[in-house]
């Protein structure tokens, strides 16, 4: 029975974050300002290198000029190698919570240990083809998982649907620990499969091009934060 309730509350309470990757960059205060007063909870933003993944995105000076434009949590999903080398600079540009990749990381625990130590919440994003079982003897350690629902590097892309699996297995992983880690999925989220990720066990769903694409952005937030899974 405890179980259950512990389920239905957090499903009831879930985040949305929208991803800027698919805004128009041209216009991109304007969107920071309505993301601020929409139902949106945290800004989630991509930063790409060419290199971890085939695109480039946006970077620091981006991140720093949006930050006085809303106090939400700043979202940042590095998909770059050697994430280690910027932790600090992302701190410095505004970012709240910093998730850094399982594939780009040597020495994961030392990455996650210096994000917190630098003030930040720590995050570790998975590639589709890696097994959150990868996780079990850190997962103390980290604030954020992000399962990727695509295969990171481009917005719009197609949900791939062992991710609900996925979601299921880490929800038990952490539930059984009792940890406060949250489970975030970026990646082909729309409004038609995210009441059965919360379902799974998702706590923050990340929506870009469903987001953006529409008429109205804000409703599609307010949308997205009614569904109940
Ligand atoms: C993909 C990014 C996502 C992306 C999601 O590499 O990490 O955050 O913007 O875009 P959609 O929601 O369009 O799949
Ligand atoms: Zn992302």
């Amino acid at each position: 029975m405890q179980c259950t309730f512990a389920a239905n509350y957090r499903n009831m309470n879930h985040l949305i974050a929208p991803s800027l990757l698919a805004s128009d960059f041209t216009r991109i205060g304007e969107t920071a300002t309505m993301l601020h007063n929409s139902e949106a909870d945290w800004f989630h933003l991509d930063v790409m290198d060419g290199v971890f993944v085939p695109n480039i995105s946006f970077g620091l000076p981006v991140i720093s000029a949006m930050r006085p434009l809303s106090d939400k949590i700043f979202d940042v999903h590095l998909m770059i190698v050697q994430p280690e080398r910027y932790i600090i600079d992302f701190k410095n540009a505004g970012a709240d919570i910093l998730t850094v990749h399982y594939e780009a990381s040597t020495h994961l625990h030392r990455s996650l240990g210096a994000i917190r130590e630098a003030g930040m919440q720590a995050g570790v994003a998975l590639n589709p083809h890696t097994p959150v079982e990868l996780l079990e003897d850190m997962l103390q350690d980290i604030d954020l998982v992000c399962l990727m629902g695509v295969n990171p590097g481009f917005g719009g892309q197609k949900f791939i649907e062992t991710t609900y699996r996925k979601t299921e297995k880490l929800r038990n992983m952490i539930d059984r620990r009792d940890l406060p880690t949250r489970i975030e999925i970026d990646g082909g989220v729309k409004a038609d499969n995210a009441a059965q990720l919360i379902a799974a066990g998702a706590d923050v769903l990340v929506a870009g091009s469903f987001v953006f694409s529409s008429p109205d952005p804000a409703n599609t937030i307010k949308q997205l934060k009614h569904i109940r899974g």
